[in-house]
């Protein structure tokens, strides 16, 4: 727990133990008790940038979900090893996309004529096997913080994109930031025959989304924007782009978890605002800003932390450190060879996006 000052002491000397040979990596959603031993905090796309920021480091502690530690490795060096301190700590959203699926949705494409129209694009939160399929057909992957610039990369590209695997962020983005409309828009179910769509349906649409969604920011709605206006005068909303279109539709503000903080820390004291992310996030900012006047609160009192983010815990990060500090590689996370090729062009399109 937080307030184990036992485990605390414990991941410190571990940590000084290792010294330069550990970089420890933590994303916006993890636990305070997690968080405090980072090197670097981020989102998504920060932590992909910095994953190989310290090449002399043997060993990367990944506090964050497996498809961020799997995207640190393809990112790193071979003689770099990545750890996740809990193997159980996925993302559920991640798993709606399997490499199958997405084989047999790319032969629909092709049975209705417009494979060779489509890029894919695919959302960082994915498997290293879509990232591998997304850079074998030309695409590219893309984060909350820059899926408006993969799409226009990807639109110069084709005439098409097939979005993976969330359909929130990928509609969020084409009718906000793009100007298209709903009706550009079909969504693609792996559960249906063809995706649930008709051939002409295919030929018809701009974005073909794939039927996946974040199961945290998927409980937001658009009540939950409505009663907080009402409870709470003059407030700001401001929510991640994996919420429902609805609830971005009618939110003020929108962005990727590093955006949110990077508006709270300009925002005016006095300001009020609403926050529909993750709630280890929202409570930390409500936390950290509060002596400074500005209330945050989080959008819906119903919804609740991402439990997979979650696992990494003090008692699993003292675990890892200490198995590494008496030279036990535990936990390692290795994308094999040839899926790690295809991945890392499709990775390295995104850090090349202007
Ligand atoms: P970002 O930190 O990139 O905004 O992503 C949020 C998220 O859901 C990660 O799982
Ligand atoms: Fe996956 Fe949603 Fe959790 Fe992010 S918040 S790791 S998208 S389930």
């Amino acid at each position: 727990s937080p307030s184990d000052p036992d485990l605390v002491e414990r991941a410190r000397a571990a940590k000084e133990k290792l010294g330069d040979k550990v970089f420890v990596l933590g994303h916006h959603y993890q636990r305070d008790e997690v968080i405090q031993f980072a090197d670097v905090t981020g989102d998504s796309f920060k932590l992909a940038r910095d994953a190989a920021a310290r090449p002399e480091a043997e060993y990367i502690v990944f506090c964050g979900v497996h498809f961020m530690a799997e995207s640190a490795d393809i990112l790193t060096s071979d003689d770099q090893k990545v750890v996740l301190p809990d193997l159980a700590a996925g993302c559920s959203m991640a798993d709606m996309a399997t490499a199958e699926q997405v084989a047999e949705c790319w032969d629909v494409l092709t049975e209705a004529g417009i494979a060779e129209q489509v890029v894919p694009v695919s959302y960082m939160n994915s498997s290293a096997d879509i990232k591998a399929f997304t850079g074998k057909h030309g695409g590219t992957i893309c984060t909350s913080s820059n899926a408006k610039r993969a799409l226009d990369w990807a639109f110069e590209q084709g005439e098409k994109v097939l979005f993976l695997p969330d359909q929130h962020l990928g509609r969020n983005t084409a009718v906000r930031d793009m100007g298209m409309s709903l009706d550009d828009c079909v969504v693609y179910n792996p559960h249906k025959p063809n995706g649930g769509l008709t051939a002409e349906e295919l030929r018809a649409a701009k974005m073909i989304l794939w039927r996946g969604h974040c199961s945290v920011h998927g409980r937001f709605s658009l009540d939950s924007v409505n009663d907080v206006r009402a409870r709470i005068p003059g407030v700001n909303v401001l929510v991640h782009p994996e919420c429902r279109h609805e609830v971005v539709a009618a939110a003020d503000y929108v962005g990727s978890t590093e955006y949110i903080i990077k508006a709270l820390e300009a925002a005016p004291a006095g300001s009020k605002w609403a926050i529909g992310t993750e709630l280890n996030l929202v409570r930390r900012l409500a936390n950290r800003f509060a002596p400074e006047g500005k209330e945050i609160v989080f959008l819906d009192r119903t919804v609740c932390f991402c439990s997979t983010m979650n696992r990494i815990d003090l008692p699993h990060l003292v675990w890892a450190l200490e198995s590494l500090a008496e030279g036990n590689l535990v936990n390692r996370i290795e994308v094999d060879k040839e899926t790690e090729a295809f991945a890392k062009l499709a990775l390295e399109r995104m850090l090349a996006l202007p």
